[in-house]
């Protein structure tokens, strides 16, 4: 649940999303093993973050009789990986909601300032009407969070979230200064980065940990 420290963050606290994440972090499971718990994970996540999706009452007729059921009453989505690694979560976010669009922001890490560098944005046109769930393994600096936010916000964006494996409280702490509408939900919030930017204990480079690239 949010906090005075950190209004922004829900930490999905559950036992299957903390076993998988565990499993993860060891340096020695292998790139396949890595993308199907990153999927599993996707789907506990997707739950959460996707908690407040309006429903109304419909009346149908079940083989016992009739009653009101909720139904999702057609909220449009975005899911906006952030390549490469946000691409690890889409796949169960799109199980989730199938209907949905895809966006993808291509951002890399400059290596000596940290800052991010777009090569690439691509949105559906109709961003406006759309919830937008950002995506990306990796809350570390928040600068790539808060680039992409900010591109999405240029192109139309009112609502957005975003969703992450892993999140440094340097990094959740930077992208609510910036973007304080914007929540943010991971499965842990570590201890904090190191002087490469890596989230401590974190896992390591998510991209490589999930293509073999290293
Ligand atoms: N990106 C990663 O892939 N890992 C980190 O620890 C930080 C940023």
């Amino acid at each position: 649940m949010p906090t005075a420290e950190f209004p922004t963050l829900t930490i999905v606290d559950h036992p299957l999303v903390a076993h998988k994440l565990s499993l993860m972090r060891v340096s020695t499971t292998s790139s396949k093993g890595f993308r199907e718990l990153l999927r599993e994970i996707s789907l506990l996540l997707g739950y959460e973050v996707l908690r407040d999706l309006p429903t109304e009452l419909r009346a149908i007729e079940t083989p016992v009789g009739p009653t009101q059921a909720p139904f999702l009453v057609g909220k449009k989505l975005v899911f906006v990986p952030i390549l490469r690694a946000g691409l690890g979560l889409l796949d169960g976010l799109l199980e989730l909601v199938p209907s949905a669009r895809v966006g993808h922001v291509g951002l890399y890490r400059d290596p000596d300032t940290l800052g991010a560098i777009e090569y690439y944005l691509k949105t559906p046109e109709d961003l406006s009407e759309r919830l937008a769930i950002v995506c990306d393994p990796m809350l570390a600096t928040g600068n790539s969070a808060i680039a992409a936010v900010s591109r999405l916000k240029e192109q139309g964006a009112r609502e957005i979230k975003l969703v992450c494996l892993l999140a440094a409280p340097e990094g959740v702490r930077a992208l609510a200064a910036a973007h304080p509408d914007v929540s943010v939900f991971t499965a842990s919030l570590d201890s904090h980065l190191n002087e490469h930017g890596y989230i401590v204990p974190g896992l390591g480079d998510a991209g490589d940990r999930m293509f073999g690239t290293k």
